[in-house]
């Protein structure tokens, strides 16, 4: 590249992602800025990339106060932070990170599965608050093998699950915009009949208007007292009040959760509650899969600033 390209990044990233990214661009960090609507203000005439990942956002707001915007890189495969309908009438390329963090995502969610079934964290609490002690064993927990793992979004990660569920004897059936003419499992076009069909729920679909709240208070019953909700997919897609309520209810018999409507904030009184895990949106987050998803976003800002194609453009 004959000349840095200016980038805004509007969130930190990783110190080892941040140090390419500056290598490589002059970068403007919004995030870093007293006032950033008056930061962006001042740059917004040079600026031609933007990175970006949840839960900062890349709306329309911004896009049209960047006139000489022609790049959104995300850092996550999810882009529903970007207003795409607003890149696309502006010729603005989005690229995202898919594939390389699709184990790590898949073993947090297996995670997830086997720790609320079999209780592990609430087991963790137990021991360490001495009731083994005082009070003797812990109930009984569940079993997974024999149990139908319910997979809303048989996309990359949403496989990636099916394969590690297979291996602790778990049944398939999935929900999705369309049955897939090359997966054998069971497919449910009705969300509440898949939850019905299923012992433990797992959302891995793309959050966004298309999904959100799809999961509400009926599909939660279909779930019912002996179902677990398990969510690596975005706190949009399931109405979190309804949620709340059904844990604290049991209407279903617990939920274990890596996503949240507003995230950094968890609703209290999920706090409380026994039958539910709550992670800090910790599905990709591994030194490796970090790694892997920094260089592929500023893989594709290079791509772009020297005439080549993309890698992973989004649509
Ligand atoms: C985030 C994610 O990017 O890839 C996604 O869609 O949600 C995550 O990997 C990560 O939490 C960094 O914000």
């Amino acid at each position: 590249m004959a000349e840095k390209a200016d980038v805004l990044q509007v969130i930190d990233f990783p110190p080892f992602t941040n140090e390419r990214l500056e290598k490589l661009f002059t970068v403007h960090k919004s995030f870093q800025a007293e006032d950033p609507d008056a930061f962006i203000a001042g740059v917004a005439e040079r600026i031609r990339g933007i990175a970006v990942t949840p839960p900062a956002t890349a709306r329309r707001e911004l896009i049209e106060r960047l006139p000489n915007l022609e790049i959104i890189a995300a850092f996550a495969v999810g882009v529903d932070v970007i207003d795409l309908g607003c890149a696309g009438e502006r010729g603005v390329i989005v690229t995202n990170t898919p594939d390389v963090l699709t184990d790590c995502v898949a073993d947090l969610g297996m995670g997830l599965i086997v720790a609320i079934c079999r209780g592990i964290v609430e087991g963790d609490r137990y021991t360490r608050a001495g009731r083994w002690v005082a009070e003797g064993d812990m109930h009984l927990t569940t079993a997974l093998g024999g149990q139908t793992l319910g997979i809303v979004g048989l996309g990359r990660i949403g496989k990636a699950v099916a394969k590690r569920a297979e291996a602790f004897g778990m049944k398939i059936a999935y929900h999705g915009r369309n049955k897939q003419a090359e997966v054998d499992y069971p497919y449910h076009p009705d969300i509440a009949a898949l939850a019905r069909a299923a012992d433990c729920l797992v959302l891995c679909c793309p959050g966004g208007e298309a999904t959100r709240h799809m999961v509400d208070g009926d599909v939660l019953s279909a779930l019912g007292p002996e179902g677990f909700l398990v969510n690596i997919a975005r706190g949009s897609v399931v109405d979190e009040a309804a949620l709340v309520e059904a844990c604290r209810a049991g209407t279903i018999a617990g939920a274990a959760l890596d996503v949240f409507e507003n995230e950094p904030h968890v609703p209290e009184a999920l706090f409380e509650l026994e039958n539910v895990i709550v992670q800090p949106h910790q599905a990709s987050a591994t030194v490796a899969t970090r790694t892997a998803m920094g260089d592929l976003m500023i893989d594709n800002l290079v791509r772009h600033f020297t005439g080549e194609p993309v890698l992973t453009p989004v649509g």
